[in-house]
């Protein structure tokens, strides 16, 4: 019998649900109450099935992603087993971090499936509003509800090490604690809705480079302060209902089959309650991964299945490990929809979510530059320059990608806020696209995109047509757009920095267009940091758009009109070179396609291994992003926390108390200009008298102000635990706070600090 079960249910749902066959011993069913009933009656087949998923059958099509999920939700990323005879349902896992990802089109299916393209995750951290994330992740969670998904892979909180990540759009900061909070908030939003979260990818995923089988070598301070907080945090505020392990090894151990990260820190220092699943196919030993308590192998192998039972036949996996996967597996389908044998509409409410995706994106955006250019009020006939004006990215690719139902470009949004785009510049971009019909093809299908990331050729205007565009147009507007995602890291030439194209394209429109007396603004329609510093000077504003979802040609409208007037906020630096940050000498910066196989990495022996590739040192340590900029007194394009507005606002005062464990700050902010407009005041805590090694300033609070109108001001409330200002003590192996004096900074930016207070610990 149980070869039978076996043979019959390890690779599909439809043949486990064919399970009940005559001879089957029918069991208990699972319900809240008898979870201990079920696993007792469990065979070990039954119980090592669980712990892995229902494999994948296909992976080719349009937009479908592994896992075999397509008689369920097409689409989706994977499953849990079902088991019939307990009434164990399966639950169903999709991606990701910017949106539903799910196949839009079914065979024999006449209507679509499509879902919500939110802004990516750097552009709402952009927006310092946990609120408002919090409301993004609700309207996803109410995606997942309506399409019959259980779980949201997402929110992506790894750190932004270094620029050339390339899934750095999906993460939100290089700042832990910023991280932290719109984690949280994401998880709070998406589980509202009784669906869960699955918090990747833990831990120190930072590069797509062979991130198979990178190791990670990462300092023990380092993890604490910088890599785990994030998670930290979002364990400790929002209780996930999962978290996903990571591909790569640290410190000489692949994630997932590291106890300590698994089970000693997540579950015994932080008190995680959730379940742990892998990455896709991530980890190479299925018995130790069990072992570590990463409860689930996704999308599930057969060859992890027969591994495990050999184990605990032998003895050397205990069935207590087992177990305690078996149960976090069941906990989870037990917290499911799919137990209440939940119907789902397939109609989720795309028109709200539309509207939400564009107000959401447009609080993220943020103002680089102006020099009283924007808002364009007067100007309505705009010329735009740069392939991406005509065709808007919305998000980046692999797993953070959304199948949506259309993208708003930036031409319409601006016809949409009753702008004139200019003929001729239009004209010049469709004769040249037309020139160039094969590379302006978008690849179909994510893993496509993932191997041929969309990059159409950009054009620089002869000298004649951009006169004539001068002449014709009030303004001029040059979008610089750049894509990335899983599976490559991006590169510093034609990608960190501006093509030779793009900075003759900056060069000669602002030349051309200033000799008319008429400005240029820039649009960067981004997935990550790019190079400023060597072109900023030239155009009379810059608008940093990241990639806003769906509807980011309106949201950049909006602003631009002045219906939004700007609130975003860096939530990275960017710096004046690449080599500027400390991690560039230890990261892979060739871009080397990563190898798409389901094996895992191969693992190379010692003296052959690459730096970089085969291993990582994270050398700067703490020094991640302002962290270091600071410490090394470097220059920097713009600081992290810097954004602009139409408005100014005064810092009128702050008051700092310390009360038991928390110090306690009020920070009084005034609408000093002439429109109404928002301000995110940052907490920046120092300690001049250090006698460790620590950084510069630390942001360990933050809040954003609702919209003040002209002379309006508010008292903002924000408060540190004191414990929070502990540094991780390498000699002790725990968190250690020094007494004596701090510094407390409100600041506009890491760069302008308004007010100080000293407090004595
Ligand atoms: C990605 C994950 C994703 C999973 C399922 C992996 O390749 O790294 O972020 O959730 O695929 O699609």
């Amino acid at each position: 019998m149980k070869k039978y079960i076996f043979l019959t249910c390890v690779s599909t749902v439809l043949l486990i649900s064919g399970c009940s066959k005559p001879g089957e011993v029918s069991g208990p069913k699972l319900s809240a109450d008898n979870i201990d009933e079920v696993i007792s009656a469990m065979t070990l087949d039954e119980k090592i099935l669980l712990l892995k998923g229902t494999g994948m059958k296909s992976m080719i099509g349009m937009g479908t992603a592994v896992g075999d999920t397509d008689k369920d939700v097409k689409g989706a990323a994977g499953t849990t087993t079902p088991i019939p005879r307990l009434g164990i349902p399966a639950v169903i896992f999709a991606d990701g971090p910017a949106g539903l990802r799910i196949s839009p089109e079914r065979k024999g299916k006449d209507r679509t499936f499509y879902c919500t393209a939110f802004p990516v995750g750097t552009l709402l951290a952009s927006s310092w509003d946990a609120g408002l994330v919090e409301e993004v992740g609700k309207a996803m969670g109410n995606e997942a509800v309506e399409y019959g998904v259980d779980v949201i892979l997402g929110p992506g909180v790894n750190i932004q090490r270094n620029p050339l990540c390339g899934r750095n759009y999906e993460y939100y900061s290089e700042d832990p604690f910023l991280t932290g909070i719109m984690g949280t908030s994401m998880v709070n939003g998406i589980e509202s809705n009784q669906v869960g979260a699955s918090v990747k990818h833990y831990l120190a995923n930072n590069q797509e480079t062979n991130r198979n089988a990178n190791n990670a070598i990462v300092s023990q301070r380092a993890l604490r302060e910088i890599y785990m907080k994030g998670y930290e945090m979002i364990v400790g505020n929002s209780q996930p209902w999962t978290i996903m392990s990571s591909y790569n090894k640290l410190n000489g151990t692949y994630t997932s089959e590291s106890r300590e990260v698994m089970t000693d820190i997540l579950r015994g220092e932080w008190g995680f309650e959730g379940l742990v699943m892998s990455d896709w196919f991530g980890g190479k030993d299925a018995v130790a991964q069990i072992g570590a308590g990463n409860d689930l192998l996704e999308p599930g192998l057969k060859r992890q299945y027969k591994a495990i039972k050999k184990a605990v036949e032998n003895g050397t996996l205990p069935v207590e490990y087992v177990d305690a996967s078996v149960r976090r597996v069941l906990e989870l389908v037990l917290k499911s929809r799919k137990m209440e044998n939940n119907s789902y509409s397939n109609n989720p409410d795309l028109k709200a979510h539309a509207v939400l995706t564009r107000w959401s994106a447009a609080e993220g955006m943020i103002l680089l530059k102006n020099d009283g250019t924007l808002p364009l009020t007067g100007n309505k006939n705009v010329a735009l320059f740069g392939v991406t004006s005509y065709d808007f990215i919305s998000g980046g690719t692999g797993a953070g990608d959304v199948n949506e139902a259309y993208t708003i470009s930036l031409v319409q949004g601006l016809q949409n806020s009753d702008y004139t785009v200019n003929a001729v510049a239009k004209e010049i971009f469709e004769k040249h696209k037309a020139e160039n019909i094969k590379a302006f093809k978008k690849p179909k299908g994510t893993l496509a995109a993932m191997r041929n990331p969309y990059h159409p050729p950009e054009y620089l205007p002869a000298p004649g047509q951009l006169s004539e565009c001068a002449s014709e147009a009030d303004a001029a507007i040059i979008t610089i757009g750049r894509n990335s995602g899983e599976a490559q890291d991006r590169v510093e030439k034609d990608d960190f920095l501006l093509s030779d194209i793009e900075q003759n394209l900056i060069s000669t429109v602002c030349e051309s267009f200033h000799s008319a007396g008429k400005k240029v603004v820039v649009v960067l329609n981004i997935a990550g940091v790019i190079e400023i510093a060597s072109w900023k000077a030239k155009p009379d504003a810059i608008l940093l758009a990241w990639q806003g979802g769906q509807e980011g040609g309106n949201s950049v409208a909006d602003i631009l009109c002045g219906k939004v007037n700007p609130s975003g906020k860096l939530p990275m630096t960017f710096p004046v070179t690449l080599a500027d940050h400390a991690s560039t000498e230890n990261f892979p910066t060739d871009g080397r396609p990563m190898k798409l196989g389901f094996t895992g990495g191969k693992e190379k022996p010692e003296a052959e291994q690459e730096h970089n590739v085969d291993y990582t040192i994270y050398e700067e340590g703490i020094y991640v992003g302002y962290r270091h900029f600071d410490k090394k007194g470097l220059d920097v394009s713009y600081p992290f926390g810097y954004g602009l507005s139409f408005t100014q606002f005064v810092y009128d005062k702050m008051d700092v108390e310390v009360t038991g464990d928390t110090i306690n700050i009020n920070v009084t902010v005034n609408n000093s200009g002439n429109i109404p407009g928002k301000e995110i005041v940052q907490i920046y805590v120092s300690k001049p008298d250090t006698q460790i090694d620590r950084p510069v300033q630390e942001l360990k609070a933050f809040a954003k102000t609702p919209l003040l109108g002209t002379g309006e001001a508010i008292t903002l409330t924000m408060q540190i635990p004191v414990s929070e200002l502990s540094y991780w003590n390498e000699v002790k192996s725990e968190w250690t706070l020094e007494t004596g004096a701090y510094t407390i900074n409100a600041a506009s930016s890491s760069r302008e600090i308004r007010l100080s207070e000293e407090i004595s610990l």
